[in-house]
């Protein structure tokens, strides 16, 4: 009876999480379910998870695996393979497991080591100068700035020419969304989007091939020849995650983060004074109001229990970072946004052997983009409602109009 009690609370507070006004505000829902415990299993099966600690050991204990098949053949997508949306993304590094996973992986490991991506420093700090110059007077500020600043570095960084990045904003948002909506309709939608990027870097990748540039494009096609279990789908795959992954979710940092600061004046005015917490201040944003809510894609490939949670083979689990990040029995007041909080590092860029490749460059990015704009536009104002992003797993605004005057 208890049993079934939590089943109820947990499906009303999941079904209200898919609204509207649960994916611009999914924190109290977030509270419902926590109440029920750290982690629930759900009617269909499913583990809930909404306690940090859970969290942390779920993503990091390589026996759950990434088991996207079932995923989709429950979805009813037996021809997945042949389906392009589903074959760019559950093809990917992000959803392998090891030792695929690890193959692909060390693709790319070395282009974002905290070393390197410390030397863009001066080019992050140009380009985010530059697109400073877009937010002056009215302006939209994810339109001007929030998609500009991370698009221009992950293109300069792969090889996208300039003139050709604007065009992926609205199909990576449409690719995307087959992370967590495999209804036809979306599928569909992102199928068309993903024929568009997949053929765009597959000619890319071949002129890089033919005369290599000084980008990660070129150096993933000259790795071909000395590696017989890669080809030039694989890298294709790879730069079609690397660059959606490189500006969506960095774009959410972005414009999370700053409406969470326009909504704490007194926190804005510590970072424009004190750019130095810049550091701490970017880990709190994130902690704050993730721009990944939750991962979905980990199962029990076999009867297992992990941080007393028992698990039935197959199992599913929804990890709800967005929710541990709020987890009252780790963070003080998590409700409130304190920039040089001394705390447990947020789960936002995940954990375990899929922990994001990208964190050093999204944290730097961060760490320069908020004292700047601060600092350049101490009159920085919304100037009309912001428009919440589709979607929950990636989670942010596709529009939050700003005034700098
Ligand atoms: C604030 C910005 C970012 C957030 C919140 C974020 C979040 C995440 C999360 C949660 C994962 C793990 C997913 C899972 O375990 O299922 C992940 C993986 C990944 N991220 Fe990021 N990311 C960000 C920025 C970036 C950037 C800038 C890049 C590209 C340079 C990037 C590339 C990737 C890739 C390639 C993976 C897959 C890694 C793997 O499966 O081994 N991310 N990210």
């Amino acid at each position: 009876m208890a049993a079934k009690l939590e089943q109820d609370v947990a499906a009303a507070a999941l079904a209200a999480l898919n609204t509207a006004e649960g994916k611009a505000d999914p924190y109290p829902h977030y509270a419902r379910l926590r109440a029920l415990g750290p982690a629930v299993t759900s009617a269909d099966g499913m583990l809930v998870v909404t306690g940090y600690r859970q969290s942390a050991a779920l993503m990091r204990d390589h026996r759950l695996q990434k088991m996207p098949e079932l995923i989709l053949l429950a979805a009813g997508h037996h021809d997945w393979r042949d389906r392009p949306s589903l074959r760019l993304m559950y093809t990917s590094v992000l959803v392998l497991n090891p030792p695929e996973h690890t193959r692909l992986r060390r693709l790319i490991s070395a282009a974002f080591t905290i070393r390197r991506v410390a030397g863009l420093r001066p080019a992050i700090e140009r380009i985010t100068a530059e697109t400073c110059e877009r937010v002056e007077g009215s302006t939209d500020f994810v339109t001007d700035f929030a998609f500009p600043l991370p698009v221009t570095v992950i293109g300069e960084l792969l090889g996208i020419p300039p003139a050709d990045r604007a065009a992926f904003q609205p199909l990576v948002r449409d690719w995307t969304m087959v992370l967590e909506d495999l209804s036809p309709a979306a599928v569909d939608r992102a199928d068309a989007a993903a024929v568009t990027i997949r053929d765009y870097l597959t000619d890319l990748a071949a002129a890089r091939r033919a005369k290599p540039a000084d980008d990660l494009i070129s150096a993933m096609m000259t790795a071909l020849d000395d590696n017989e279990a890669l080809d030039a789908e694989a890298v294709v795959t790879m730069a079609a995650l690397l660059f959606a992954a490189g500006f969506e979710t960095t774009t959410g940092l972005l414009t999370n983060g700053l409406l969470a600061l326009l909504a704490a004046p007194e926190q804005a005015a510590r970072l424009r004074t004190e750019p130095e917490i810049a550091a701490p201040a970017v880990e709190e944003l994130l902690r704050y109001d993730s721009p990944v809510q939750f991962m979905s894609t980990r199962s029990a490939p076999t009867d297992l229990t992990i941080a007393g949670i028992d698990f039935a083979e197959g199992q599913r689990v929804l990890n709800l970072v967005g929710a541990a990040n709020r987890d009252p029995a780790v963070f003080d007041e998590p409700d409130r946004l304190v920039l040089d909080r001394a705390a447990e590092p947020p789960l936002s860029f995940g954990g375990g052997v899929h922990y994001c490749v990208g964190a050093p460059l999204a944290r730097l990015e961060g760490q320069i983009a908020f004292p700047a704009l601060l600092s350049r536009f101490p009159r920085l104002a919304l100037a009309g409602t912001p428009v919440i992003r589709q979607g929950l797993a990636l989670h942010s605004y596709t529009s939050v109009p700003v005034t700098t005057n």
